[in-house]
């Protein structure tokens, strides 16, 4: 299509100051030859809640289905309790929405610096990708608590893998391990505990694995894999997990290639029936909201994920080189968020 239809959330805190740096350097990429980007703004997190008690309502959901894509800022804040947001805001849009691929690179661009001593740990770069499931394990909400607020309280947290669901990221992952140079899969899990949701993830990447015959897989214990995070980080090419250790360790792998600031996410629906939703990987960060503290690349990569989701290729790679172009020359002196996306968007 000729026409770009995004639907924004920009959420609590930084949110919406990094958002608008986002679509400040999707504006320029697009330049004057197309597509013609349309933006719908949704008012979505505390505020909302504050104002209305409403967290994601049905029509919102119903009207977010109908844009191209999806870009959000961050969703929490610390005046909501803990996990109403989540639960209420970010949590349902990814399983309604299938984002079944939360799809999270890592990479060392030149001139960022890793706390790692990168010449020795990885002497050939940090530069792989995490395939998160988005919309089962611990995260769907099967749990309760019994005798709550008692010495006798239980609380249970069920995490569910179905065969339907772990195939699906799995041949995902494979997909896109197969699409590297490297062409390497790691599976990382926990199958000597987690016995039952373990052993489907293990059996379902060696049957899978059979359609992927040039792609080498090697496995991991989720502990042992934040061992080679930040010991050994280049053996990584693609990794596939569950949505919780996903969350982990994608916080890691986001520290050791230069922080959060720079770690981009895509939700993806590879199929295209709903819209996919990229956000940076870190939060509403309440402490420096309003300051223009907020380092807005996280946001401005996503947005190049967002554009190389819609098929827009040559334009991804912009906004990627961009990006690199202004994290090889911005050195360590603090600047302003929109200073940021100025100068990533006079780049292009
Ligand atoms: C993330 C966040 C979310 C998650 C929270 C805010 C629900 O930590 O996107 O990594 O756990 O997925
Ligand atoms: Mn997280």
């Amino acid at each position: 299509t000729q026409t770009l239809d995004i639907a924004v959330i920009g959420g609590d805190g930084i949110g919406p100051e990094v958002v608008a740096q986002g679509l400040k350097v999707l504006d320029a990429v697009v330049g004057s030859d197309g597509p013609k980007v349309t933006t719908t703004h949704y008012d979505l997190g505390a505020r909302r809640w504050h104002a209305t008690g409403e967290t994601l309502p049905d029509s919102v959901l119903e009207e977010l289905k109908g844009h191209d894509a999806i870009l959000l800022g961050a969703i929490g804040d610390p005046t909501v309790p803990s996990g109403v947001l989540e639960r209420g805001v970010l949590l349902p849009l990814r399983f309604a929405l299938e984002h079944y691929v939360n799809l999270r690179p890592a990479r060392l661009y030149p001139g960022v610096e890793s706390p790692l001593a990168v010449e020795r740990v990885a002497p050939n770069g940090i530069d792989f990708v995490v395939v998160r499931e988005g919309t089962e394990g611990p995260y769907v909400g099967n749990g309760g608590s019994l005798r709550t607020g008692t010495t006798n309280e239980i609380a249970t947290e069920v995490s569910v893998n179905t065969r339907f669901g772990v195939e699906r990221v799995v041949r995902d992952a494979f997909a896109r391990a197969q699409a590297r140079p490297r062409k390497h899969l790691t599976l990382v899990h926990k199958h000597n505990v987690l016995t039952h949701a373990g052993h489907l993830w293990r059996r379902t990447v060696d049957e899978v694995g059979a359609e992927f015959p040039e792609v080498e897989t090697a496995y991991q214990h989720v502990d042992a894999a934040t061992i080679f995070l930040a010991t050994d980080p280049g053996r990584f090419d693609v990794i596939v997990t569950d949505n919780l250790f996903g969350d982990i360790i994608t916080d890691i792998a986001a520290a050791i290639a230069g922080g959060i600031g720079l770690a981009a996410s895509g939700n993806i629906n590879p199929e295209g029936r709903y819209p996919s939703m990229f956000e940076p990987v870190h939060g509403s960060a309440p402490d420096i909201a309003g300051q223009a503290k907020a380092d807005p690349t996280a946001t401005i990569m996503s947005v190049g994920m967002l554009l190389a989701h819609l098929g827009r290729t040559a334009q991804a790679e912009r906004v990627e080189a961009a990006v690199a172009a202004d994290l090889a020359e911005r050195g360590t002196a603090p600047r302003p968020t929109h200073v940021v996306g100025d100068a990533i968007a006079a780049r292009l």
